[in-house]
């Protein structure tokens, strides 16, 4: 298995669920960890339940801006998980409703 020690592993989506689970798993194994959503108070709280060096970044993923912003503090990274998932993609809706744009996003995870 590929050592985590000391690698920077950025996670999309780590306030809840899967991505707070992995985030908690990496820094188990020694991973730096930046913590991603749009909720600070969220991600504090899972910040809390880690046992290493990790760090809060706040972006909404649909905002082009506050993801380049959040992407250039960071710098380079190792890995990247990304389990967010927006709620405001309707991706569960009847396709025969769904916009071009929204089945786009689809394609493209956001
Ligand atoms: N859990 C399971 O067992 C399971 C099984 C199969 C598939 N899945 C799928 O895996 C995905 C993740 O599941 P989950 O259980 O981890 O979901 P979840 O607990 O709802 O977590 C979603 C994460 O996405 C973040 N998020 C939502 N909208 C965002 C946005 N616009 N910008 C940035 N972050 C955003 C949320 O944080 P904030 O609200 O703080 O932004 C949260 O951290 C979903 O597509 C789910 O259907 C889950």
């Amino acid at each position: 298995m590929i050592s985590l020690k000391n690698k920077k592993v950025v996670v999309v989506g780590a306030s809840s669920g899967i991505g707070r689970a992995l985030s908690k798993m990496f820094s188990v194994e020694g991973a730096i960890v930046y913590l991603i959503s749009r909720t600070r108070e969220k991600l504090g709280k899972v910040q809390k339940e880690l046992s290493g060096v990790s760090s809060i970044h706040t972006m909404d993923m649909l905002d082009d801006v506050a993801v380049e912003k959040v992407f250039e503090e960071i710098g380079a990274f190792d890995f990247l998980t990304f389990t967010a998932v927006s709620d405001k993609t309707k991706l569960m809706s009847p396709i025969k409703s769904m916009t071009n744009e929204t089945a786009q996003r689809g394609m493209e995870k956001f």
